[in-house]
């Protein structure tokens, strides 16, 4: 029976809250609660194997223009077999569709995400909304995620590549070829025109 990636029901809550928080006990994401799922579910997608949920993850937007990827976890045994990638794409196409020009996530899991188009940055770059709820973590002191971004609107230039760009006056006309035009303009009309 093949993978499906849905939407999440009201019924995957407590699969959701297992499998977040088998993983939160061992350090490896934040645990969530039963009311934070329930007032985010349609942030959230499933995976599922024959009717079972194997894997999920979630939106949680952080600003106007930055939503971040949260709760990604796959059963074990079930690892492997790119259903995390695939929630992964598939949050990042939800993301793009709500509008969000950048998808965030903070992770132990560098290679990972770095595979899948994002791309490593300093973690005080992004929005210090990212940290808030790393106040429960207990490694907050000890923190060792590594911050990961993906761009999902066409950036403005950077210095370096503004710097690169012909200069503007390249594109005037040479005095050649405008000369002709101003003694065209000059040129006094005849009588008969
Ligand atoms: C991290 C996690 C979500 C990844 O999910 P997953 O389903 O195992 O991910 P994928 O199968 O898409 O990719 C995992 C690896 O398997 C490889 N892979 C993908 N498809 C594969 C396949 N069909 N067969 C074998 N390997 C495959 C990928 O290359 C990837 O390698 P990488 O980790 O070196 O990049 C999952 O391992 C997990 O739940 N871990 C515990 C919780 C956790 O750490 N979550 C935090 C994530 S921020």
């Amino acid at each position: 029976m093949p993978i499906t990636l849905r939407p999440a029901q009201d019924g995957d809550v407590e699969t959701i809250l297992e499998l977040v928080n088998q993983y939160a006990a061992e350090n490896l994401m934040l645990p969530r609660t039963e009311a934070s799922v329930r007032a985010s579910l349609a942030d959230w997608l499933v995976a599922a194997e024959n009717g079972a949920v194997i894997g999920c993850g979630s939106l949680v937007p952080l600003t106007e223009t930055l939503v971040e990827i949260r709760s990604l976890a796959i059963a074990q045994g079930q690892q492997g077999k790119g259903v995390g990638g695939q929630i992964v794409l598939t949050l990042v196409e939800m993301a793009r569709q709500r509008g969000y020009p950048q998808v965030c996530a903070l992770t132990l899991r560098e290679n990972f995400f770095t595979r899948l188009g994002f791309e490593l940055v300093d973690r005080w770059s992004i929005s210090p909304k990212v940290w808030q709820a790393c106040i429960y973590c207990p490694k907050f002191h000890r923190c060792d995620e590594v911050a990961v971004l993906m761009n999902l609107a066409p950036q403005p230039a950077t210095a370096e590549q503004e710097a690169q760009k012909p200069p503007a006056w390249n594109s005037l006309l040479r005095y050649g070829e405008w000369r002709p035009l101003l003694l065209a303009y000059q040129r006094k009309p005849n009588r008969e025109d």
